[in-house]
C-alpha cells in the first residue's frame, strides 16, 4: 500500500531530476506550469468547499465552519447577481430600512442572524422592497435550470388584489384564509395616494407592494399595475398559480376547493373571445398590424388566473407590452385586450379562454352590475356557485366561477352571515 502510494511521487521526482540537469528552457516551463496548475486546482477545491459549506452552516447545529466574507459574496453572486447599476428607471418608492420583518400572520420577526439565509433567496420577507421596475422585472423573470427543487416545495396560490384604497371585504377574506398558512400568498397594489393600512391581525397586513403607479380605470396604468403584482408574486419561488382580484371580489368556495381547482388545473384562465362589433374588433388600431392582425384581436375579462410559466412570459414581454402602451389608449381599454390577445396568439393551447370571476354584464353599460346589501341571499350565492356548465381538465363541470364581483361594502354583514355556511368555509 505504502509503496504504491509513493511510487508515482518518486517517479515524478526522478523525472524532474532527470530533466533538470539538462538546464534547457523546456523542463523549467514544465515545472512552472505544473506548480501553477496545482495552485489553481487547490484554490478551486477550497473555494467550492466554502461555497457549499456556507449554506449548511446556517442550518446545522454542529460547530459552525468559518465562513469567509468572500465565500458569502461568491454565494450571493451565484444565486442572485446584483442588478445592473446602469439602470435609468426611477425607484418605485423611497427605499425601506428593514431591521425586522413581518411574516404572513402579521407577527413581527426579528432578524437575529447576519448571514443571508437560504430561505431569503426563496421568498422575500417583505412585500415592500427598493427595486426599481427594471430591476424587479428582471429578477422576476429568472427561471431555474435545475428542475428538481432542493427543498419540499408546496405550490402556493398568489392572490393579487388590485385596489384603489381600502379593502372593505377584508373580514370575509380573513375568514376564507384562516388556517391555510403556507398554501397562499397575498399581494396588494393600492394607489400611492392611499396612506392607510389594514389592521395588524388581517391577512392583508404588510402585503402592500411597492408602486408609484396611480391606476386609472380603463387606462394602461392598470396593465402596468397588474404586471407589477405578477412580478412581485414571482419573487416567491413557491407561488405556482396567480389570480387577480379587486376590492369588490368575493370567493365563492372554501379555500381547499379553490386551491385544488387551481393547482390541479392543466389550463390557465384568461378570458378571451373574438367580438366583431365596435366594443371588440372596433377597438383594434391598424398601427399594430405588423405584429397583430385584426383576426387575432381578442377581448376578455381583466380578472385573470394563470400559472407560473405564463406569468414569467408576461413579465418578460418586451414586444406586445410597448405596442399596447403606444397604440391601445383611452377608448381602446388595454385591460380588456392586452392579455386576451397576447395569450391567444402565443399560448392558445394552454388557455381555457374563460375567466374564473363571475360578473354580471346583463344590465348593459360600461360597468357591470353591483350588488348591494339586500341582493345577497343564499339563492344568489348558489346560483353564482353552480349556475352554469363549462370544461375543466377535459370534463364538464358546473363549477365555472371561483370568485364573483362587484360586491359593495354594504354587503359585508350578510356575506359574513351566509358565506361560511353556503361556501362551507374550511373549519
Ligand atoms: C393620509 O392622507 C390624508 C389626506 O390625503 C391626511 O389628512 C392624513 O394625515 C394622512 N395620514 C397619514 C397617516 O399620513
Ligand atoms: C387536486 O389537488 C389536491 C391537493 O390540493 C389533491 O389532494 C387531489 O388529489 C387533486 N385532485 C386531482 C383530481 O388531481
Ligand atoms: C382558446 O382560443 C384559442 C385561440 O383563439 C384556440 O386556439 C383554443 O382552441 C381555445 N381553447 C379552448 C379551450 O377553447
Ligand atoms: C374526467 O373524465 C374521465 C373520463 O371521462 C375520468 O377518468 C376522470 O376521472 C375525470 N376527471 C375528473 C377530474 O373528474
Ligand atoms: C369545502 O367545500 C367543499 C364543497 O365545495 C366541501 O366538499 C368540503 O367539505 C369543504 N371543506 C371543508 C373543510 O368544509
Amino acid at each position: 500500500m505504502k509503496q504504491q502510494e509513493q511510487r508515482p511521487q518518486t517517479s515524478l521526482l526522478k523525472l524532474f531530476n532527470d530533466l533538470l540537469p539538462l538546464g534547457g528552457l523546456l523542463p523549467k516551463f514544465f515545472l512552472i506550469g505544473f506548480g501553477f496548475t496545482l495552485g489553481i486546482i487547490a484554490s478551486f477545491c477550497l473555494m467550492n468547499n466554502q461555497i457549499f459549506n456556507s449554506h449548511d452552516t446556517h442550518f446545522s447545529s454542529s460547530p459552525p465552519l468559518q465562513v469567509t466574507q468572500s465565500a458569502l459574496v461568491q454565494l450571493s453572486l451565484l444565486i442572485s447577481p446584483p442588478a445592473p447599476v446602469t439602470s435609468q428607471a426611477q425607484p418605485l418608492a423611497p427605499s425601506l430600512q428593514i431591521t425586522s420583518s413581518v411574516n404572513e400572520n402579521g407577527i413581527e420577526e426579528k432578524d437575529d442572524h447576519q448571514l443571508i439565509g437560504w430561505k431569503d433567496y426563496l421568498k422575500p420577507l417583505e412585500a415592500m422592497h427598493d427595486l426599481n421596475e427594471e430591476e424587479l422585472l428582471w429578477r422576476a423573470s429568472l427561471v431555474p435550470q435545475i428542475e428538481k427543487f432542493p427543498y419540499k416545495r408546496i405550490p402556493k396560490v398568489a392572490f393579487m388584489f388590485l385596489t384603489r384604497g381600502p379593502l372593505p371585504l377584508a373580514p370575509l377574506w380573513d375568514k376564507f384564509f384562516k388556517g391555510q398558512d403556507g398554501f397562499y400568498s397575498i399581494y396588494v397594489h393600492s394607489n400611492p395616494s392611499f396612506n392607510e393600512s389594514e389592521p395588524q391581525g388581517s391577512v392583508f397586513y404588510g402585503r402592500r407592494i411597492t408602486s408609484n403607479k396611480e391606476v386609472r380605470w380603463g387606462e394602461f396604468s392598470m396593465i402596468e399595475a397588474e404586471r407589477l403584482l405578477l412580478a412581485n408574486a414571482l419573487l416567491d419561488f413557491s407561488n405556482e398559480r396567480f389570480v387577480l382580484l379587486s376590492e369588490s371580489c368575493i370567493p365563492l368556495f372554501n379555500f381547499s376547493t379553490i386551491y385544488s381547482y387551481l393547482t390541479n388545473s392543466t389550463q390557465t384562465f384568461v378570458g378571451a373571445f373574438d367580438e366583431l362589433g365596435p366594443v371588440g374588433r372596433g377597438r383594434y388600431n391598424h398601427h399594430m398590424s405588423e405584429l397583430i392582425e385584426i383576426e387575432q384581436w381578442r377581448k376578455g375579462s381583466q380578472w385573470f388566473e394563470m400559472d407560473r410559466q405564463l406569468a414569467i412570459q408576461i413579465v418578460s414581454d418586451n414586444t406586445f407590452f410597448p405596442l399596447f402602451k403606444k397604440f391601445c389608449k383611452r377608448s381602446c381599454y388595454a385591460d380588456e385586450h392586452y392579455l386576451p390577445t397576447v395569450v391567444s396568439m402565443r399560448f392558445p393551447k394552454t388557455n381555457s379562454n374563460r375567466s374564473l370571476t363571475w360578473v354580471d354584464w346583463s344590465k348593459g353599460g360600461a360597468h357591470p352590475a353591483r350588488f348591494i346589501r339586500t341582493d345577497v341571499t343564499k339563492e344568489l350565492l348558489d346560483r353564482l356557485r353552480s349556475g352554469s356548465n363549462c370544461q375543466y381538465n377535459g370534463n364538464t363541470t358546473n363549477i365555472c366561477h371561483l370568485f364573483a364581483r362587484k360586491f359593495l361594502p354594504s354587503t359585508l354583514d350578510r356575506l359574513l352571515r351566509f358565506a361560511p355556511e353556503v361556501m362551507r368555509f374550511d373549519k
